[in-house]
């Protein structure tokens, strides 16, 4: 087992979507499937490493792989979560899609609808990633940007902003990224600002690309 490239690294990964609730029965969410977070797991855990899932609400599985799973609702829930398993961490990956609002208030009871428009108020998320890169210590980080313009130079600002060691940069302009896809296209940017682009490819197939280039960094 110890020829392993990843084995006895404690790798936490986040993945999937957070849930903002409005009244116990409705939320703000977003269309992150949790696809890629998933790959990255079950790659990592194929690897030899210990890996550790925290999951937003996802119909992903990792059953039949030795992986510890942490399923939140909430950023905050996230960043409980993601905090408490920092320590022993030697690589945390952000795949997750953090909503960056939640609703101010949340209601006791199902909000009745009246003749009115209704406002709902919003106050901003903790940035989860950037909240860990100001206690970063030995641990590689990892993150990703979604970017619909300006790709480039927004994922360098927040692998700067956030202290990344690398951003795993993905485009919506590109038909073969995105959310629920099972495809992938990345660019990986170093904190060097040195960069290397993949071929559009399975997420498994990114989710090797990205822990390869992990592996040689440790
Ligand atoms: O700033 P932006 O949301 O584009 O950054 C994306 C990266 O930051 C992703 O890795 C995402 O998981 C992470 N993030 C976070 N907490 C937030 C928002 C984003 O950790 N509230």
């Amino acid at each position: 087992a110890s020829t392993l490239p990843l084995f006895g690294k404690n790798i936490v990964v986040s993945a999937g979507p957070t849930y903002e609730n409005i009244d116990p029965v409705r939320f703000i969410g977003n269309y992150s499937s949790g696809k890629m977070g998933f790959e990255i797991a079950k790659v990592a855990s194929r690897m030899g490493a210990n890996v550790q899932l925290v999951s937003g609400p996802s119909h992903e599985s990792v059953a039949g792989f030795p992986i510890e799973r942490t399923n939140v609702i909430s950023a905050r829930d996230m960043y409980e979560a993601m905090h408490a398993k920092y320590d022993t961490a030697d690589v945390v990956i952000m795949s997750a899609a953090v909503a960056d609002y939640r609703p101010k208030e949340v209601a006791d009871q199902k909000i009745k609808k009246n003749d009115e428009d209704l406002t709902i108020e919003l106050t901003k998320n903790p940035d989860i990633l950037k909240s860990l890169g100001e206690i970063k210590k030995h641990q590689l980080l990892v993150g990703f940007a979604l970017e619909t313009n300006n790709e480039e130079e927004y994922a360098k600002g927040k692998l700067a902003k956030k202290n990344l060691d690398f951003i795993v940069l993905n485009s919506l302009q590109d038909k073969d990224a995105g959310f629920q896809k099972n495809t992938n296209k990345i660019t990986i940017i170093d904190k060097d600002m040195s960069m290397q682009s993949f071929d559009a490819k399975s997420k498994a197939d990114v989710a090797k690309d990205i822990l390869n280039v992990i592996v040689k960094k440790l």
